[in-house]
C-alpha cells in the first residue's frame, strides 16, 4: 500500500481547498477522483496540476470499473469522500440527481472499497481509513432554545438533499457495523471561503453586492447556520483521519450562530469599505424574496468531542474569515467571470425568477 490519499470530489469547494492544504501540509500522494459536474472546476488546483504527487482521475464515484481499476493500480491507504451534490435549492427542484451521487455513487463507492480492504493484510488492513464528509444538515431544524446538534442527536432530515446525505452516513455506518470497514464520519456546519461555487448564499451576496444587483434574501431573513471558514473544516478532516476512532462519527463546527440577514448586512458593509460605496449603502439592495421551501429555522453544532478528543479548534474567527472570504471574490476576478457563465447564468435566472 502506498502513502496515497484517494479523494473524490477534491475539484469541488471543499474539496480542492482540503487538497491544497494537504498537499501544502503532508507528505502523501492525493489522487482526486472528480465528474466534474457544474460544481467541480480544475482552476482551483491549478497550483498543484504539474505536482508529481497530484493526479487528477475524471470520473464518476458510481462507475464501480473504474473504482475499482483505480483501487488496484494506486493502492491508497485512506478514501476521503467528499463527491456529492451539495445544493438544498437544487435538490427541492430536482432530487433524482441527489439520489444517484450521494446514495447510489457513495454506496458503489462503498462496495468496491470493501472489496479492496477485504483482502488488504494485517498492518495495511488495520491502518486503511474510510472517511465520509457529511453535514449537520441531517440533524434536521432547531428551535431558538434547543441544544446545538450533538454526536447524538437523532437524525430528522427535512430536505432532499439532508435525506440523501442521511441515507449516505447510515450506509457507511452499516458498512463498519456489518462488515467491520474502518470508516470514520464527519457532520460539519455551513462552511465559507476561496473557491465556493456562487449558488451558495455567501458567495452569491457578494457577488450581486459588487455588481449592484439585488441580494436576495429567503423569507425573513431570521434563519440561523453556524459558520466555519473552510481551511478550519479541512484541518478538522485532516486530525479525524489520522487520529479519529474508527466507527465514530466527529460534529464540526466553528460556534459561529449568525442570522443570515446579519451575515448579509456584514457583507454589504465590506464591500462598501473594500470596493467603494459612492455614498450609496449596498444594505438598500437587499431584496426579501419567497421562503425555500421546507426551509430549516437554526442549525448550531456543539464541537466538543472532536475539541476534547482530538484538541481540533478553528483558527479563524467569523470576523477574520469573512474579511479574507469578501477580499478573494473581490480580487479573483477571472475565476468568477469563468464559473458564472453558461450553467450558472442559467439556474440563477430559472431559480431566482419564481
Ligand atoms: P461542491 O458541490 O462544491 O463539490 C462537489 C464536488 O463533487 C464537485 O467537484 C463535483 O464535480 C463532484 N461530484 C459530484 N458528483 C460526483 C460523482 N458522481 N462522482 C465524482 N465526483 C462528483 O460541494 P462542497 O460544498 O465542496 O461539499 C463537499 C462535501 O462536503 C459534500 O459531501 C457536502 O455534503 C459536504 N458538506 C458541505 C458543506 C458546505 O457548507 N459546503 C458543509 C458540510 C458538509
Ligand atoms: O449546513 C451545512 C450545509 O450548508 C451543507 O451541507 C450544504 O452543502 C451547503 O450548501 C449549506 O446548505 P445551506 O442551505 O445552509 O446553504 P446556502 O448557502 O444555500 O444557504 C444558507 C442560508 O441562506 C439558508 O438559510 C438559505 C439562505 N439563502 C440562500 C440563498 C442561496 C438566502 O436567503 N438566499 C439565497 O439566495
Amino acid at each position: 500500500m502506498e502513502n496515497t490519499i484517494l479523494v473524490t470530489g477534491g475539484a469541488g469547494f471543499i474539496g480542492s481547498n482540503f487538497i491544497l492544504q494537504r498537499m501544502e501540509r503532508d507528505s502523501a500522494s492525493i489522487v482526486n477522483l472528480d465528474k466534474l459536474t457544474y460544481a467541480g472546476n480544475l482552476h482551483n488546483l491549478e497550483a498543484i496540476t504539474n505536482e508529481r504527487r497530484y493526479e487528477f482521475v475524471h470520473g464518476d464515484i458510481a462507475d464501480r470499473s473504474l473504482v475499482r481499476g483505480l483501487l488496484e493500480r494506486r493502492k491508497p491507504r485512506a478514501i476521503v469522500h467528499f463527491a456529492a451534490e451539495s445544493h438544498v435549492d437544487r435538490s427541492i427542484r430536482g432530487p433524482e440527481d441527489f439520489i444517484r451521487t450521494n446514495v447510489d455513487g457513495t454506496f458503489a463507492l462503498l462496495e468496491e472499497v470493501r472489496a479492496y480492504w477485504e483482502v488488504l493484510v494485517d498492518q495495511e488492513r488495520a491502518d486503511f481509513r474510510f472517511l465520509h464528509v457529511s453535514t449537520d444538515e441531517v440533524y434536521g431544524s432547531l428551535g431558538p432554545s434547543d441544544p446545538a446538534f450533538s454526536e447524538s442527536t437523532p437524525y430528522a432530515p427535512n430536505s432532499p438533499y439532508a435525506a440523501s446525505k442521511a441515507a449516505s452516513d447510515h450506509f457507511v455506518r452499516a458498512y463498519h457495523h456489518t462488515y467491520g470497514l474502518p470508516v470514520l464520519t464527519t457532520n460539519c456546519s455551513n462552511n465559507y471561503g476561496r473557491f465556493q461555487f456562487p449558488e451558495k448564499l455567501i458567495p452569491l451576496v457578494i457577488l450581486n453586492a459588487r455588481d449592484g444587483k439585488p441580494l436576495p434574501v429567503y423569507g425573513d431573513g431570521q434563519n440561523v447556520r453556524d459558520w466555519l471558514y473552510v481551511a478550519d473544516h479541512c484541518e478538522a478532516i485532516a486530525n479525524v483521519l489520522t487520529r479519529g476512532r474508527v466507527g465514530e462519527t466527529y460534529n464540526i463546527g466553528g460556534w459561529n450562530e449568525k442570522r443570515n440577514i446579519d451575515i448579509v448586512e456584514t457583507i454589504c458593509d465590506m464591500v462598501d469599505e473594500m470596493a467603494g460605496s459612492r455614498g450609496a449603502s449596498r444594505r438598500n439592495l437587499i431584496t426579501f424574496v419567497k421562503d425555500r421551501p421546507g426551509h430549516d429555522r437554526r442549525y448550531a453544532m456543539d464541537a466538543t468531542k472532536i475539541e476534547r478528543e482530538l484538541d481540533w479548534r478553528p483558527v479563524e474567527t467569523f470576523e477574520s474569515g469573512i474579511r479574507k472570504t469578501v477580499r478573494w471574490y473581490l480580487e479573483n476576478e477571472e475565476w468568477v467571470r469563468d464559473v458564472t457563465s453558461g450553467s450558472y447564468r442559467q439556474w440563477i435566472e430559472t431559480h431566482y425568477s419564481s
